[in-house]
């Protein structure tokens, strides 16, 4: 995929999170604009957790009041149809370099990382290439913040990419 097609999705896939403002003449279809599913939340629960659908969020225990120190947690999303999975950072905000947000593109130890955040980051998309994707986070034994609210949602690139034009 060129870089303008990759910035034209996550553009979209924003804008479905209702975070950016983007001028566009294409209509966002039915599908994208409730691809954000109601709040799921991962509240008081911070082990390996499957899920399987069209979205929904991923949010740090206690968000915003604080995850504890030396928690270990990770959530498995696997989306529809083979469609790929674009992961929303609303907000995150880690003790920088020791409590971190990793994003693999796959679910192996293998994986590539698509991305890993700590510190502060706000109102990010990253779109993985495979259907499948594995998000973990971790903290050390001290200092802790907020933490991190992230949505994620499926994506059909061909479908979307359409929609520019591209
Ligand atoms: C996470 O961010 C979204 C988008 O700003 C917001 O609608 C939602 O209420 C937030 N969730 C929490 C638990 O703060």
């Amino acid at each position: 995929m060129s870089l303008i097609k990759s910035i034209a999705l996550l553009a979209l896939v924003a804008f479905a999170a209702g975070q950016v403002q983007i001028k566009t003449k294409a209509k966002i279809p039915k599908k994208i604009q409730t691809a954000v599913a109601p709040q799921i939340g991962s509240r008081e629960v911070c082990g390996d957790q499957y899920l399987t659908g069209t979205g929904g969020s991923i949010i740090s225990p206690n968000y915003p009041d604080g995850y504890d120190n030396d928690v270990s947690c990770g959530w498995f999303l696997t989306a529809e149809n083979g469609n790929r999975i674009a992961i929303i950072v609303h907000d995150l905000d880690t003790e920088e370099s020791y409590d971190v947000l990793t994003v693999l593109d796959g679910v192996t130890g293998e994986s590539p990382i698509l991305i890993q955040l700590s510190g502060k980051a706000s109102n990010l998309a990253v779109l993985s290439n495979e259907a499948s994707i594995f998000v973990g986070f971790t903290s050390d034994f001290s200092n802790n913040a907020p933490g991190f609210n992230c949505s994620w949602t499926q994506v059909n690139p061909q479908e979307n990419l359409e929609l520019f034009g591209l």
